[in-house]
């Protein structure tokens, strides 16, 4: 029995990942009585949360007295081309402020207006300038402040664990996870009665992404090997901008912020090319001449938004559109300019991150020359199905809340309500752990359970002849980028669903040299695990959607097609098989339903420009 010897924590609640979900998620259930440990992959401060750079969304009503939640409420649904579960958009909504406020009452450093407000700006589907911010750097001031809180309210911290595998008690609750320390490699055992997973994003399984190395899909993962439903996995955002170069750099984000503060996108014949894809469903309320879109930054009081600041998808499409016309920037972008709209004394104080950014790994001044961009895989919009109020998964004991977590954005996520999404449902999934918990009898871990789940984790490491990591993790980003990016086809879908088989072949014979102790190799070949499955269940979600929506566009049904637009797809992991279903969407009560009408139609959006 190796048990004995490995090092075993228990608490009521243990939180995987420590963005700002999680975070959040420990304050809420340490207020809340509960014993409370958070695990994180890296060392605490370093999450994807530091990636939302321009803002968090809230209908504050600072800047316009005429938002509120319903209107937020109504972009985000629109946004999502109105697959998003409606309770989380509109749980979000209204929730929002009170959150944005509570950051700034522990600490958080918001910009001002001239009265002392917190100030907001303007981004993508937002009807009015409602993201609160930090310059460009608002999700690391998010952490800072969270991290402090957590730290000081009590939050035990374990850094850099790799959680392997969730585990079950004899009722067949989350009861247990088992990791180890990525220095050291000793195991880890935590028990405890509630598991909320907030671990991010699975961006890493592409070529070219604004995540870091941590995004690799493990809560996804878990979830789903521990029997929970995920949700909408097909839809995957590719952020409009990302640098392109120099290739080392290619994909690192850039940050929308600079659209809503006036930047504009140009092909290489130096047309303003956003005003061609401007699709009926947004027609009314943007700017349809160059001449409109331009005084809109100058008179916001007309309020007919520059096209740039339509929804990511559509931008990304857009751009994507001029590249392959042969219209691109000379590496493979589109070029963002700001320097000709701001002076550079505004760009420096306003976008100080992406300044240094583009003088340090470019050595372009953005208050002089524009930047070049193209989209980069951003976000997960799929992810574990939860109870909207709760955040439960469909598993007892398991809770996921920020990206992770499936529903609230539908088929697209507006840029700013990652932020409030984190706070909003980390809140509430720390509050319904803690008091599951503090409700709980203890439970059982079958000794066995543990210690197969430890075998399967060491098998790379009793194989160092097999296939290096390194390679299959190549081969596999390759693969997810070129079959299963941006546009999308039938027949290349089913190619990616059949190399991943063969991935998953290969992935049996994986190898790693050397020992436990910082094993990189090792870490890799226990992350292709979990790459592999999110990278399937978003192939196979993918190949049965047969439209376009959101972050999900298909070259053979370029068009939504309103029956596509009635459901989910629910993943589930059946024996060995990860199966996609489709299931009803929620229906919306009516009084919410009303807030459409004049403005889009709930179901059924058909109205997508083509691709060109
Ligand atoms: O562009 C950005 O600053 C990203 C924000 C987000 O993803 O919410």
């Amino acid at each position: 029995m190796v048990n004995a010897s490995i090092e075993t924590h228990e608490f009521d609640v243990v939180i995987i990942g420590a963005g700002g979900a999680g975070l959040r998620a420990a304050i809420e259930s340490i207020d809340s009585g509960a014993k409370t440990a958070i695990v994180c992959k890296s060392l605490l401060g370093k999450a994807h949360t530091v990636m939302a750079e321009g803002g968090i969304a809230a209908a504050l009503r600072n800047v316009w007295k005429e938002d509120s939640w319903q209107v937020h409420f109504r972009d985000t649904m629109r946004g999502g081309k109105m697959l998003n579960n409606w309770r989380m958009a509109q749980l979000h909504a209204q929730e929002a402020p009170d959150r944005v406020n509570e950051l700034e009452e522990w600490g958080a450093l918001f910009d001002r207006t001239k009265d002392g407000l917190i100030l907001q700006r303007d981004f993508g589907g937002h009807k009015y300038a409602r993201l609160a911010h930090v310059g460009d750097r608002t999700g690391l001031e998010l952490i800072r402040t969270l991290q402090q809180k957590a730290v000081t309210t009590g939050a035990e911290v374990f850094m850099e664990v790799k959680i392997v595998e969730l585990l079950h008690d004899e009722n067949g609750a989350v009861s247990g996870a088992l990791g180890f320390y990525r220095n050291n490699g000793s195991f880890v055992l935590f028990k405890a009665k509630s598991f909320i997973l907030a671990a991010g994003g699975i961006g890493k399984s592409w070529k070219f992404t604004s995540n870091s190395w941590e995004s690799t899909g493990d809560g996804h993962a878990l979830a789903l090997w521990a029997g929970a439903d995920l949700i909408d996995m097909e839809f995957v955002q590719f952020h409009p901008t990302g640098m392109v170069w120099p290739l080392s750099v290619k994909g690192l984000l850039v940050t929308e912020g600079v659209r809503g503060d006036g930047g504009i996108l140009k092909n290489s014949e130096g047309k303003r090319f956003m005003f061609e894809y401007i699709p009926q469903m947004f027609a009314a309320e943007t700017a349809d001449s160059e001449a409109e879109g331009d005084r809109w930054y100058e008179d916001k009081a007309n309020n007919r938004r520059p096209p740039e600041l339509l929804p990511r998808d559509e931008v990304a499409r857009s751009i994507n559109a001029e590249v392959k016309a042969g219209r691109g920037s000379p590496h493979g972008g589109v070029f963002l300019d700001i320097a000709s709209r701001r002076s550079p004394e505004y760009i420096r104080r306003r976008l100080p991150s992406m300044y240094h950014q583009f003088k340090e790994l470019a050595d372009v001044d953005i208050t002089v020359t524009p930047m070049e961009v193209g989209p980069t895989c951003h976000y997960a919009m799929g992810g574990v199905r939860v109870d909207p109020d709760t955040a439960k998964a469909t598993v007892e004991g398991l809770y996921a809340a920020g990206e992770v977590a499936g529903g609230m954005h539908g088929s697209n996520r507006l840029g700013g309500n990652s932020l409030s999404d984190l706070v909003v449902f980390g809140r509430r999934a720390g509050l319904a752990a803690a008091q599951s918990a503090l409700e709980k009898g203890s439970s059982k871990l079958s000794e066995s359970l543990v210690e197969d789940a430890l075998n399967r984790a060491l098998k790379p490491l009793n194989n160092p002849e097999g296939e290096n990591p390194y390679t299959i993790q190549h081969d596999l980003q390759e693969t997810m980028q070129a079959l299963v990016g941006i546009i999308r086809t039938e027949s290349e879908l089913v190619e990616a669903v059949e190399k991943l088989e063969e991935f998953k072949e290969r992935v049996k014979g994986v190898g790693a040299k050397g020992g436990v102790k910082f094993n990189a190799s090792w870490h890799t070949a226990l992350d292709l695990n979990s790459m592999l499955t999110v990278s399937e269940a978003c192939a196979k979600a993918a190949l049965m959607r047969k439209e376009s929506r959101g972050g999900h566009t298909r070259d053979d049904y370029p068009k939504a097609d309103p029956e596509f637009g009635k459901t989910n797809h629910v993943v589930r992991l059946q024996g060995n098989d990860i199966t996609v279903t489709p299931e009803p969407l929620p229906v919306m009560p009516d009084e919410l339903a009303s807030l459409f009408e004049g403005a889009a139609q709930p179901t059924g959006i058909t109205e997508s420009k083509e691709v060109k």
